[in-house]
């Protein structure tokens, strides 16, 4: 179905059906249970209007699980604003596309996928999902950036070489703090070897609308590439969407993906994703001014998204103090820890926000410069050597598992990840075996007061029982 064809003269097909309906409908005797009238005070005096959108599988209102409609439409316009062969939206997240893209690409079971760098826990369920064999591969920690470095085309080419036969390369970009990988060179290196190129770029939706920013990853040659609008786009939580590249892979990936979805979509999410597709066409002028904006107050690096600022401070008091001094002026961080701060700017932000923010931070950045720097953060070695899996995920997550003291773990095989925080990303894989060094390390790690998830109050993680 094209939008000239469907008689959709609008750029928004759910948000112009729901608006329609809202306006004729007098009285309703199906679900929603508020019946688009009565919320108990004051979440209704927030929601207002919205309520009345918040509407359900109608006549006219297209199915989530069989579109061809409305919601066909809009998945259409926005595939064609990336340059996709398909888009699908999603309204459990980038979660949801990340484990689809994971379980649509490996299509069959036992499939080999290189991870690179480090990746969000949804990667780790869609291998599951998958029931998938991982090899990770690390990135190199960065400590003048206090963050990962992107991975190198060059890096993954040599991981190919050895790891043949593989399924698909799941690469991250842009990383959390904002660095973006070099794609293109990614895809041509991963095609070369036969793989897929799967991307998260959760936080590169905007990627493509100005010059100034990264190209987006569909461009770039990428087979499945997943996107959250709703962290960088003006979309509401929770709405996400992924593009497919190529028509062999749309059908199974998309299924995936039903699979993990809801019967009773939330409409209010579908059409925040309609009004974010719509604003790729029309948002570009708020983009430019805000980048505008934006770039007279720092410059604009290229390979980094011009939109967040990544603060790398190698101290947990001097982050601290920095969301301080701005909480106090009522302006939130997205993060900080003891590796850095994160600052993420939003398309149509005033000029008198962004100056604010500034002042704070050049005052901050006067006192810190007098500090001198805590000792480094000392983990980053324990990401050196890529993880190698003594089970598959899939077997791992129906192993039963016990507690034991993390001094007494070495050659056990661990059952959840262990996450030294910063940087939050797995030192030990469930499936690893746990070495004496990782033991070494993360206990004392630990002893010194660093947060480790997966490792409890009293010093126990939990490792496979078998
Ligand atoms: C890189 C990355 N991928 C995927 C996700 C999951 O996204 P969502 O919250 O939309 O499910 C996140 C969430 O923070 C993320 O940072």
């Amino acid at each position: 179905m094209t939008r000239e064809s469907d008689g959709f003269g609008a750029a928004m097909p759910i948000l112009d059906r729901l608006m329609h309906h809202a306006a004729n409908e007098r009285a309703s005797f199906h679900v929603p249970g508020h019946h688009g009238r009565y919320l108990p005070q004051p979440l209704s005096a927030w929601l207002g209007q919205a309520l009345k959108l918040d509407l359900t599988e109608l006549p006219g209102l297209d199915n989530f699980h069989s579109a061809s409609d409305c919601i066909a439409a809009s998945e259409e316009l926005c595939a064609r604003h990336y340059g996709a062969y398909r888009t699908y939206y999603s309204v459990n997240g980038a979660t949801a596309c990340v484990m689809a893209a994971l379980k649509g690409a490996c299509g069959v079971p036992g499939q080999r996928v290189l991870v690179l760098g480090p990746c969000h826990m949804s990667v780790w369920r869609g291998l599951v999902y998958a029931d998938a064999v991982p090899v990770w591969v690390p990135s190199p920690w960065n400590p003048a950036r206090q963050a990962f470095d992107p991975p190198s085309p060059a890096a993954l080419d040599a991981e190919l070489r050895q790891w043949q036969p593989v399924k698909a390369v799941f690469v991250t970009s842009p990383t959390y703090p904002g660095f973006v990988a070099d794609v293109r060179s990614l895809a041509e290196v991963a095609h070369r070897h036969g793989a897929l190129l799967l991307v998260d770029e959760a936080h590169g939706a905007h990627f493509g609308l100005d010059p100034r920013l990264p190209d987006h990853s569909v461009a770039q040659g990428a087979d499945v590439v997943i996107q959250s609008p709703h962290k960088t786009l003006p979309c509401l939580t929770q709405a996400a969407w992924m593009h497919v590249s190529r028509p062999d892979l749309a059908d199974g990936v998309h299924e995936a993906l039903l699979f993990l979805h809801t019967t009773s979509p939330s409409y209010l999410l579908l059409a925040s994703l309609d009004a974010a597709q719509a604003f790729l066409r029309s948002g570009q002028d708020l983009v430019r001014e805000t980048l505008d904006v934006l770039a007279r107050y720092r410059p604009l690096e290229p390979q980094s998204d011009p939109m967040r600022m990544w603060i790398p401070t190698g101290s947990r008091a001097r982050s601290a103090r920095l969301a301080e001094r701005l909480e106090e002026r009522g302006m939130f961080l997205e993060y900080w820890d003891a590796s850095g701060a994160l600052a993420i700017f939003g398309f149509g932000q005033g000029e008198r926000d962004v100056a604010r923010f500034f002042e704070v931070y050049r005052t901050w950045c006067e006192e810190a410069g007098e500090e001198t720097p805590e000792t480094p953060w000392h983990g980053a070695f324990l990401y050196e050597a890529p993880a190698v899996l003594a089970l598959r995920p899939s077997a791992i997550e129906h192993l039963p598992g016990r507690r034991v003291p993390l001094r007494g773990a070495a050659g056990l095989v661990a059952k959840r990840p262990i996450s030294p925080y910063p940087p939050g990303v797995p030192a030990l894989w469930p499936g690893q075996v746990i070495s004496e060094q990782h033991v070494e390390i993360l206990a004392r790690m630990w002893m010194e007061g660093h947060d480790i998830v997966g490792v409890a109050a009293d010093g126990t993680i939990e490792v496979c029982d078998a």
